[in-house]
């Protein structure tokens, strides 16, 4: 058994690794391969998943590291995706650029969103045809490559019989979120849910088989936000900057959250006001850069956003954990985040695997699960799992609210998409003019000129 990370410089190969290691036993693996084309980066990964499998956990697992991508990819059985296409600098031209012009800025939403994913689309078709290849026939690319919901478009227009599922963890994010909230062990919960990717709705959640979505709205409300201190107490890797954690040694500064004090503090704060008006489901956190882009834009600085955020913490503090490591032969744990994100591809793999049929929310093919959604939508809803892919559950029409929104964001999705086939530029302006965050054609066209220049280096030409 074979398990390929794909984009194995990501700041979260190494909790991926621990959940995978976690799991030998169930996925009977026997070599982790992790491929990347940023060789530095990886090797310094690569010392870092050595230490986890080798010293940590005393595994007899093969490690390989490599940039090539047939040794990667030869009879591998799983490849798990989370390529970065353009890296943290490009993130931070998707977020500043459409700020410029008074729109959200975000790396998977809006104008920044399709952005990401002009760039992703063609990479990923890349990688599809390299794993047909190579890995065994009956592989399963397992994809957290953002945007998810784009990319996963474009796999069902170009490569339509890949052996893909792209997957998102902001809803089981949350379902760790509500836990906490709640009180409750989150394997205690069972969800329903629909939506695109990052654009969502829970329309239920049971504890236990009791529905508790009364009880969690009162907490909403009760608290004016939803991020509670219990799930925030063992977070230091994703949340404290390395400057803090300085600072803090020396007792001077309280300690820097993302949650509390960075970007990611809106979004939680926005599942209340989002709740206040529209209070029957659960709103992923992503809605907010539709349902209150003018709030965002506000308190956004167009010259610091996340991408900038999550290089003075998550990524500082992983690579100088390992400059550390290579110097001192000291280690401390803290500086990689492990759980759920990990867990929930490394579950997911199990079913598929073992034909375990276990429920899973999935980014599929819509085929009918939501009745007044198209047929071909690629829609975020939970599947049974087996070896032969998701099987959608079927679920009653949604109210024309969401519906309107999804189909909104479905068809900018898939104009972009087609955009980026036929090298349209007339397309990929209507999928940024249809966008919610867009307020007129005159500024899509803007935003649009601006990301192709930045984007000269990844996108193909439009005319
Ligand atoms: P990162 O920049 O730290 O890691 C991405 C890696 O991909 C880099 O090492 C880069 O060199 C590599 N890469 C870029 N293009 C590649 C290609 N063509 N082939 C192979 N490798 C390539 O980024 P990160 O913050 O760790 O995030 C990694 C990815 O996972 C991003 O796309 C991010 O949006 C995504 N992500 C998705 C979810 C989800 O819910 N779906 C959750 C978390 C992260
Ligand atoms: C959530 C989303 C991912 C996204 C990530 C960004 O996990 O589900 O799709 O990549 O947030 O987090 P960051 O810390 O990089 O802003
Ligand atoms: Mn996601």
């Amino acid at each position: 058994m074979i398990i390929t990370l794909a984009g194995g410089g990501s700041t979260f190969t190494p909790g991926i690794v621990k959940s995978i290691a976690l799991r030998k036993d169930e996925l009977e693996v026997d070599e982790i391969r992790l491929y990347d084309i940023n060789e530095e980066r990886q090797r310094k990964i690569g010392v870092l998943v050595d230490w986890i499998l080798h010293q940590d956990l005393g595994l007899d697992i093969t490690l390989t590291v490599t940039t090539d991508p047939v040794v990667a990819f030869t009879d591998a059985d799983f490849i798990f995706a989370q390529m970065r296409v353009g890296g943290y600098a490009m993130r931070e031209q998707d977020e500043k650029i459409p700020l410029r012009h008074g729109c959200v800025g975000q790396e998977t939403c809006g104008c920044g969103g399709l952005a990401y994913g002009m760039r992703t689309i063609f990479p990923m078709v890349e990688l599809i045809d390299t794993v047909e290849r190579y890995a065994k026939p009956t592989y399963w690319i397992l994809n957290y490559s953002n945007p998810a919901a784009i990319v996963s478009e474009a796999c069902r227009r170009l490569r339509p019989n890949a052996r893909i599922i792209n997957i998102c963890d902001m809803p089981i994010a949350i379902i760790d979120v509500v836990a906490a909230a709640l009180g409750v062990k989150k394997q205690d919960i069972a969800y329903d849910y629909f939506g695109l990717n990052h654009f969502g709705w829970f329309t239920s959640i049971e504890v236990n088989g009791h529905e508790a979505l009364p009880e969690l709205r009162a907490y909403i409300k009760e608290h004016e936000i939803l991020m509670p201190e219990a799930f925030l107490k063992d977070k230091a890797a994703l949340i404290k900057s390395a400057a803090s954690t300085e600072q803090q040694a020396d007792g001077d500064q309280p300690e820097q959250n993302r949650h509390t004090k960075g970007s990611w503090y809106y979004v939680w704060k926005g599942v209340y006001e989002i709740m206040e008006l529209f209070p029957e489901y659960l709103p992923n956190t992503y809605l907010n850069y539709y349902l209150q882009q003018k709030e965002f834009v506000e308190h956004s600085d167009p010259t610091h956003t996340r991408a900038n955020e999550v290089e003075e913490t998550r990524e500082r503090n992983l690579f100088d954990g390992i400059d550390r490591y290579e110097r001192t032969g000291e280690i401390d744990e803290s500086v990689f985040y492990a759980g759920s994100h990990g867990d929930w591809i490394a579950d997911l793999a199990i079913a598929l695997k073992n034909d375990t049929k276990a429920r899973f929310l999935v980014i599929t093919q819509n085929r009918g699960a939501l009745p007044n959604m198209p047929y071909d939508a690629m829609v975020e809803v939970p599947a049974y799992i087996g070896k032969k892919g998701p099987e959608v559950i079927a679920q009653d029409p949604i109210p024309l609210f969401q519906q309107g929104l999804m189909m909104q964001q479905l068809n900018s999705e898939k104009l972009l998409v087609e955009g980026a086939i036929e090298g349209s530029y007339e397309k990929v302006l209507q999928a940024f003019a249809l966008n919610k965050t867009v307020p007129s054609i005159k500024v899509a066209k803007e935003i649009l000129d601006d990301m192709i220049e930045a984007n000269k280096d990844f996108w193909p030409e439009l005319k």
